[in-house]
């Protein structure tokens, strides 16, 4: 695992569209999984520009959605559809067969998760993954205790997600359950990229950086990845020991 620590959420920001670009231009037909929230939406803005600026070849990748709310339909503006849409999907526009979101509302969640995971194993894997972190060290919706043999799987929310996710929503909403990738998704991607911004993430940055490797902390995984990249910002950096 690599560790690098920019100035800022904006140096942060152009390097991980970079990451992208170059992951689509050495390889266009990439299949890249990219989690929503407010880490990577100037990354995902950066990216779409960069993409067109450069006239790189973008029909021919495949998105894949992280993770959803359960219970949220894809209209609603804080569910996960909605972010990838506005910010990546709708800029780029991608073809309907382009890229796989996770369908919150669906009466079958197991259908749901083996169609997932079928969609992405029949494109042979996930090149690049792209993940934030929550508060409480969770990967996409993988919250502390989870297995990290699991792919994609239907999970009771931690109260710590429950809560701190109401910031992607205009009313109040109950939010119980997530359907997400697994951790073995981002185990066996090619490549796995983490970013973290802020002086809030800064104590989990610490325990995921410093502390034990464990699925109390699911980010701590990154550490076992042969091709993990953590770009954190110094904000975000500032309670660890050894910094880069
Ligand atoms: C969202 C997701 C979550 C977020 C994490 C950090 O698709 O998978 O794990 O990445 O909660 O969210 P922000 O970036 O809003 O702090």
């Amino acid at each position: 695992m690599i560790l690098n620590v920019f100035d800022d959420h904006t140096d942060l920001s152009f390097q991980a569209a970079r990451i992208i670009c170059d992951q689509i231009k050495a390889k266009p037909d990439s299949v890249i999984c990219f989690a929503s929230g407010e880490t990577p939406l100037s990354a995902y803005s950066l990216f779409t520009t960069l993409m067109m600026a450069e006239q790189i070849d973008y029909q021919h990748f495949t998105l894949i959605g992280l993770d959803e709310w359960v219970g949220v339909p894809p209209e609603n503006h804080g569910s996960c559809a909605w972010f990838l849409r506005t910010n990546v999907i709708n800029p780029l526009n991608l073809l309907p067969g382009q890229y796989r979101l996770f369908d919150g509302m669906t009466s079958d969640l197991p259908g749901e998760c083996v169609a997932m995971d079928e969609f992405i194993s029949e494109r042979g894997g996930l090149d690049l993954i792209v993940v934030g972190i929550g508060m409480n060290g969770h990967i996409g919706f993988n919250e502390p205790g989870v297995s990290p043999d699991l792919y994609s799987h239907v999970i009771e929310l931690d109260e710590i997600t429950s809560t701190v996710g109401q910031k992607y929503f205009k009313e109040e909403t109950r939010l119980t359950k997530g359907i997400t990738l697994g951790i073995r998704h981002l185990r066996e991607a090619k490549t796995a990229m983490l970013l973290a911004s802020g002086e809030r993430k800064a104590p989990i940055m610490k325990a995921t950086l410093e502390g034990e490797i464990s699925m109390e902390v699911p980010a701590t995984i990154m550490r076992e990845h042969p091709n993990g990249l953590v770009l954190i910002d110094q904000k975000a950096a500032s309670l660890l020991t050894a910094r880069e």
